[in-house]
């Protein structure tokens, strides 16, 4: 049975109610073309942790090098966050983005400043829409690079983003939680 949340739903939830993932559908903003639009608010969501990635490295998004070194905030859409927090699987409809951010040149020992905001990508899950895939998880891109971001993205194959997911997260429903800060349940 699908039903959408409610907030008596996720007030159970924070009574420490377990509800299961297929019991719940949460919204998101799909087109009839199956592209899915970028979400407008990104940064009013659950920050869960950043990672600094250093210049030079592999950016997993387009493969390139990157010019200078990267911070990277993952945001958790509220909702989702509360379900799975409370503790709970990852509900349908989890919304989950990473966002990329560029810095200014540091000598050693100098504080690494943020510049710019350069790139955003990510993971829905949807039994529905993605009945074959490993954890039903759509991955998507909405540009490596300054905003403006793509408004719109197509599902990205799945061999090119759900490889690493597949072999490292595959006891965490394929969502690296173990590496955001944010996401440490208590029960755990
Ligand atoms: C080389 C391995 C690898 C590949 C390929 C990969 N990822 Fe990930 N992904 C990770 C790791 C490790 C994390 C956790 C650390 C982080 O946030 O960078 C992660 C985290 C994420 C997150 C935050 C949620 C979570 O699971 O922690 C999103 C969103 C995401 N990846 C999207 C993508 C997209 C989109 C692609 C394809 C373009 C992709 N990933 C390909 C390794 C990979």
């Amino acid at each position: 049975m699908k039903k959408f949340v409610t907030t008596t739903a996720l007030l159970a939830l924070s009574a420490g109610e377990l509800i299961a993932d297929e019991q719940i559908k949460l919204p998101v903003s799909f087109n009839s073309d199956g592209t899915i639009n970028r979400p407008l608010n990104h940064r009013q969501w659950v920050n869960v942790g950043t990672i600094l990635i250093t210049k030079g490295e592999i950016n997993i998004i387009d493969e390139l090098p990157i010019p200078t070194s990267e911070y990277i905030d993952t945001y958790v859409e509220p909702m989702s966050y509360a379900i799975y927090m409370a503790p709970g699987t990852w509900p349908n409809g989890t919304q989950i983005v990473k966002e990329f951010t560029a810095t200014k040149e540091a000598e050693l020992g100098e504080v690494l400043v943020e510049s710019h905001y350069n790139g955003l990508a990510m993971l829905v899950k949807d039994a529905e829409r993605f009945p074959a895939e490993t954890g039903h998880l759509g991955y998507f891109n909405f540009g490596h690079h300054s905003e403006p971001y793509e408004t719109t993205a197509y599902v990205i194959p799945q061999e090119q983003c759900s490889s690493c997911h597949e072999a490292s997260a595959s006891e965490q429903q394929f969502i690296f939680a173990d590496h955001h800060i944010g996401l440490r349940r208590v029960s755990e």
